[in-house]
């Protein structure tokens, strides 16, 4: 049995070959990757995949059986991009597609959720398996806020008492890789989070705590926030993107308590605390 991971040599994608090759033998997992160069390192054979490439993209997949798609990260091409995979996919006789979606998606307010509903919707048109990961926001996505905290002397943001259940990228990850190794997970359709949320008051009380530092939370309108996440060197798109998806998280958008990641897991989900704790270690 071969199981194909997309993405395979980005931040999820690493760790997912990672824990795959603690299941199953490396021989029977594929690396598709944009460039052989940034797979060298994964110790599975690498396949070249470009999701705008849909003319190659079924070759890629020869022999393949199962396949995790990891979404893309060229927001607003990710539609056409997933559905050139699915549509390869099937013509190369794959089994089961793994796609990683967005929680909550059909209920989100998050400006992510139109590009996860499509695909979705052609996954189910295909004909295809498929197995659906509703990922949760990444801890990392916060925690790497962490140093800007500290040199600026507060922890800043527009997601109010926002409740926000995230847990690490690892978590997830692992989560994949459990998931596409076992027939038991065909056709569901998974909320991931992590088991306990926090507003960012509270990680910002932790991050006081744990540097030893009163580090206050200002919540700010989403509009001075994009602004400020702009001065500091983000690009527009990414200091829009990140103002307002913690609007979203304000209204309770990053928000779940089903536990079915640490059900997943067999394990508790990644602590915020602990995310905390190991960016103020490499600081
Ligand atoms: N849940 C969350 O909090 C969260 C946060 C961020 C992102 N995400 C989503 O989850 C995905 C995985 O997260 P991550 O942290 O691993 O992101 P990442 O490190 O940015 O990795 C994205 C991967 O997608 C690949 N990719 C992008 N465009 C592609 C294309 N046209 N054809 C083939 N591969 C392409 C990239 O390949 P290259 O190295 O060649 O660019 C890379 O391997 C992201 O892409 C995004 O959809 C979720």
């Amino acid at each position: 049995m071969k199981i194909a991971v997309t993405g395979a040599n980005g931040q999820l994608g690493r760790i997912v070959i990672e824990q795959l090759k603690q299941r199953m033998d490396a021989s029977n997992i594929v690396a598709l990757v944009r460039s052989l160069d940034s797979a060298k390192d994964l110790g599975v054979e690498a396949r070249t995949f470009d999701y705008n490439k849909s003319e190659l993209l079924e070759g890629a997949l020869q022999g393949v059986d199962r396949l995790l798609l990891i979404s893309g990260s060229e927001i607003g091409q990710r539609t056409q991009q997933h559905v050139n995979v699915i549509n390869a996919a099937k013509l190369a006789g794959i089994d089961w597609i793994v796609y990683t979606s967005l929680l909550h998606v059909d209920t989100s307010s998050l400006n992510l959720a139109g590009e996860h509903i499509e695909t979705e919707k052609a996954l189910k048109e295909s004909g295809l398996t498929y197995t659906i990961l509703r990922n949760g926001w990444y801890s990392e996505n916060y925690t790497a806020s962490i140093p800007g905290a500290l040199n600026g002397g507060a922890f800043l943001g527009s997601a109010g008492d926002g409740q926000i259940a995230s847990a690490a990228r690892a978590d997830y990850a692992e989560a994949a890789a459990i998931v596409i190794a076992d027939d038991a997970h065909k056709g569901k359709v998974y909320e991931l989070a992590g088991d306990t949320a926090y507003t960012l008051t509270e990680l910002a009380k932790e991050i006081s705590v744990q540097a030893e530092r009163e580090i206050p939370y200002n919540n700010i309108p989403e509009e001075q926030y994009a602004n400020i996440l702009l001065s500091v060197g983000l690009p527009e798109g990414l200091a829009g993107g990140l103002a307002s998806w913690d609007v979203s998280a304000s209204k309770g958008d990053l928000f779940d308590d089903s536990k079915q990641l640490s059900q997943l897991l067999g394990r508790a989900t990644t602590r915020i605390a602990e995310s905390v704790k190991s960016v103020l270690q490499n600081q």
